[in-house]
């Protein structure tokens, strides 16, 4: 592949975001600072049962990154690379938080790069601060009545208030 260094990165950052923590609020505006575009892209996966419909998820996001003008949020269906070829997507963003991660990550990496060799998985280390937080253990706290408001971001905590009033 020959080397274009005036193509600007244009980059996907996919997951679940059910829901969005501060960890991926802090990935989402690193990337923005990184690439010249950057879309968020929630899988729509009909096997789960989602805390938040999609749609939901997308206009938290929104609500979230309406400061960062080059953020997209969108979502697919289907093979991440497939999506990523439709958008003219040239990386995929990823976050690492511990080497638990890594071993995941490392899987669907070199199988989207065996299928699409032209977009480069980008990962970047998760800020030592948020290390420890994943949607998870976010839905689990809540689901138990417990306050997760200092681990989302605002639009999310309210969102969760509501659902689970009785959240201590
Ligand atoms: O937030 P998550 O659950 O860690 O995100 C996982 C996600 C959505 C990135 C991954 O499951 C995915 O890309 N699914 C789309 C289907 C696909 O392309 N699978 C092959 C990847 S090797």
């Amino acid at each position: 592949m020959a080397h274009d260094a005036s193509r600007p990165l244009v980059a996907i950052y996919p997951g679940s975001f059910d829901p969005l923590t501060n960890g991926h609020l802090d990935l989402i505006s690193r990337g923005a600072r990184l690439f010249k575009k950057l879309i968020i892209a929630i899988l729509r996966n009909t096997g789960k049962q989602p805390l938040f419909p999609v749609e939901d998820r997308i206009q938290m996001i929104r609500e979230t990154t309406s400061h960062l003008d080059n953020v997209e949020v969108d979502s697919f269906e289907g093979l991440l690379i497939d999506y990523a070829s439709r958008r003219g997507a040239n990386a995929i963003l990823r976050g690492i938080r511990a080497i638990s991660d890594y071993e995941t990550e490392l899987q669907m990496a070199l199988l989207n790069r065996r299928m699409r060799p032209e977009t480069e998985t980008i990962f970047l280390l998760a800020g030592e601060e948020f290390s420890f937080i994943s949607s998870h253990m976010i839905k689990e706290i809540v689901t138990l009545g417990g306050d997760v408001s200092t681990f989302v971001p605002e639009h999310v905590a309210a969102r969760l208030r509501k659902k689970f009033p009785a959240q201590r």
